[in-house]
């Protein structure tokens, strides 16, 4: 059985059936896989708790669905190609069989080093073959990785392993990204204080950046690699999992309190990424296809590393960022590797548009055959920019829309099969069944609507519980709105029936395509020794999509506020990382607030925005002045 959509009315049949009859659908798309035991039951669910299981009873290994499958027939096909940040570095190509091999051997290396199934391991690398090696030979071994985005701060790193209590943690001496080296092993040392439950560290080469290896706890990776070889092992045993046991871990931040681990499991996520991933993009066998994002977000996971590999197919992966060495970096890549399809980030599209078409001069263009966008709304402008320039009219842009919680796509273009629609994610793929929302969780049916959107029927690739605390994984998704996944985004259905994300209806901002969370922002903010109070919302960003506006109660600056500011930006990426350092910080006597002392926030989004004209009800505030003056003090 193909798992391959190849028209709108096979669409529109598949679609039906999968509403229909969920359980046979999934059942004839999941025996694609490689089982070492098939599943007693298709699902088990219900959104009360939430409990959710699929395919119980059965048994795999996710890396021999990745891996193994595919060495007889395709061993000696790219798996991976990785492009370094430096153009003048070599590039490397591992086939499928020498993947396979390097997953074995980093395996073995994990059991010596003590890792067992269901150990929980913390990854903190750059963008390098060895962090898919390393993720892979987690999974082969059965423990649960959790991979931390290189951008975030010691003391991030330490809340995920304290969460997770995780006993390795595997990394490099540091890593490029554009004209910075990031002291990564450094950044752990200073994690690692706080946390006791880290009894080894394996390290990478890549920088050459000194760094200190403590005595007892840290090895390097080449090191044990080698111990690995002398020993002989070169092939590992695929663990056997249930298809419920977990995979990953993955924190990701919410409307409240510090960020929460999402866990996926490892039958449903792997026929979910798979699926997704061969529908989507109609992957063809031979194909290039290069997903621009960091392993350290779901996007990564589920769509550099699980799902290509998962379908056979060449996944290229880049060390560097857009720019560098300049604007042109992401055309030079494509030229350079004959890539067939390139799955990309708003933020990044609006970023080299801004730079003008110069930077496409003389780049070969032509292998691209489709196109795709995630992570944030896109708009018009930087859809038709990329639709003209890059895909110069006859590549089919899929605007996927999903989320960490949902491990897969959700809402999307089937690439040339169903139809695309700018700033879109149009319908609904199969096994989905999404409906919209009013405050009050009342169903609003029809076309030519909007509301919050939410998912009423369980899906393979879903989250199962945040990691320690299935509570909040309730309160967070299944909670607001009776029997039904709730999404936390804004949604419009067109006349036609299709989908469009208008942003997120909580208090998490995107900020080039990152999620962050308003009230860890405003924890960060309030660390700050001068700090009494903060509140932050999001503003429209011309490349960011949304900025960071921060507005702090602080009496006693010292009478320098820009070095105020400077100092609380330091504070925020200490306690957070760079990436939710605010773009603007304003200085006010007092936030606006209700009698009972809640933030109106709504007013401050509106000043934040620019829109001082109407603010709505201001009744019932408690003191009206304070709004003036916050008016007037806009940045
Ligand atoms: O608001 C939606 C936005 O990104 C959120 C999910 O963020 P995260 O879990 O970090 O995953 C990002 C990569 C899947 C969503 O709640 N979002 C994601 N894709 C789109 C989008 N908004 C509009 N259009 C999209 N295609």
């Amino acid at each position: 059985m193909s798992l391959k959509i190849s028209s709108f009315e096979e669409y529109e049949r598949v679609y039906k059936q999968s509403v229909e009859q969920p359980e046979q659908f999934w059942d004839g798309i999941a025996d694609t896989f490689l089982w070492k035991k098939k599943w007693d039951k298709t699902l088990e669910w219900n959104f009360k708790e939430p409990n959710v299981k699929w395919f119980q009873g059965a048994k795999l290994n996710i890396t021999e669905n990745c891996l193994d499958r595919h060495l007889e027939k395709s061993g000696d096909k790219p798996a991976i190609i990785w492009e370094p940040n430096d153009p003048n570095d070599d590039h490397r190509v591992l086939t499928y069989r020498q993947l396979h091999d390097k997953v074995c051997q980093f395996a073995n290396v994990l059991k010596n080093n003590g890792v067992k199934k269901g150990d929980r391991i913390c990854i903190y690398m750059p963008m390098v073959p060895e962090l898919a090696i390393a993720v892979l030979a987690c999974a082969r071994i059965g423990a649960i990785h959790s991979v931390v985005f290189g951008g975030f701060s010691a003391q991030s790193i330490a809340d995920r392993i304290l969460d997770a209590t995780c006993s390795l943690v595997i990394t490099a001496d540091g890593g490029f990204r554009g004209a910075k080296d990031i002291p990564l092993k450094t950044v752990i040392d200073d994690a690692l204080v706080q946390c006791p439950s880290v009894k080894k560290v394996i390290v990478l080469t890549r920088s050459r950046t000194a760094v200190s290896m403590i005595k007892g706890r840290d090895v390097w990776w080449e090191d044990e690699v080698k111990k690995v070889e002398t020993q002989g092992n070169l092939t590992f045993a695929a663990e056997e999992m249930d298809a419920e046991d977990m995979l990953f871990i993955l924190y990701t931040s919410g409307s409240t309190g510090k960020p929460k681990g999402v866990v996926h499991t490892c039958g449903g996520y792997m026929v979910y990424a798979g699926y997704t991933f061969a529908n989507v993009f109609q992957y063809n066998p031979g194909e290039v296809y290069f997903c621009t994002a960091d392993i350290g977000w779901i996007t990564g996971h589920s769509y550099i590393v699980y799902g290509p590999l998962s379908q056979g197919a060449t996944t290229l992966m880049f060390e560097g960022i857009p720019t560098y060495p300049d604007a042109g970096r992401f055309w030079d890549v494509v030229d350079k590797h004959k890539v067939n399809i390139l799955y990309t980030a708003p933020t990044a599209i609006r970023s080299l548009m801004s730079f003008g078409d110069d930077m496409l001069r003389g780049k070969d263009l032509s292998t691209l055959t489709k196109l795709g966008s995630v992570g944030e709304p896109i708009n018009e402008e930087a859809w038709h920019w990329f639709d003209e320039k890059i895909g110069h009219g006859h590549c089919p842009i899929v605007d996927t829309w999903w989320q960490t919680e949902t491990g897969g796509i959700m809402i999307s273009p089937i690439a040339g099969v169903t139809k695309t629609k700018p700033s879109f994610a149009t319908l609904p793929l199969p096994g989905i069944q999404p409906l919209l929302v009013d405050e009050n969780g009342k169903e609003i049916t029809g076309n030519g609507v909007s509301g919050n959107l939410c998912i009423k029927f369980p899906w393979p690739g879903m989250i199962r519980t945040t990691y320690g605390d299935h509570e909040r994984c309730r309160t967070a998704y299944f909670a607001t709105y009776e029997n039904l996944y709730f999404t936390g985004d804004g949604c419009l259905r067109d006349e036609d029936g299709y989908y469009r994300i208008t942003g997120r209806v909580d208090d998490v901002l995107n900020v080039s395509g990152h999620r962050i969370g308003t009230a860890e922002v405003e924890n960060a903010i309030n660390m700050h020794s001068s700090v009494v109070e903060s509140a932050v919302v999001g503003y429209p960003h011309d490349i960011k999509g949304q900025g960071v506006y921060a507005f702090v109660v602080c009496p006693e600056k010292h009478g320098d506020d820009e070095l105020t500011r400077k100092d609380i930006a330091m504070t925020v990426t200490r306690i957070i990382g760079a990436i939710a350092r605010p773009d603007k910080i304003q200085f006010v006597s007092g936030l606006p607030k209700t009698r009972s002392g809640k933030i109106m926030r709504r007013i401050l989004r509106k000043i934040a925005e620019g829109e001082t004209s109407n603010l709505g009800d201001t009744s019932t505030l408690l003191d009206p002045n304070v709004v003036e003056e916050i008016k007037s003090g806009a940045l």
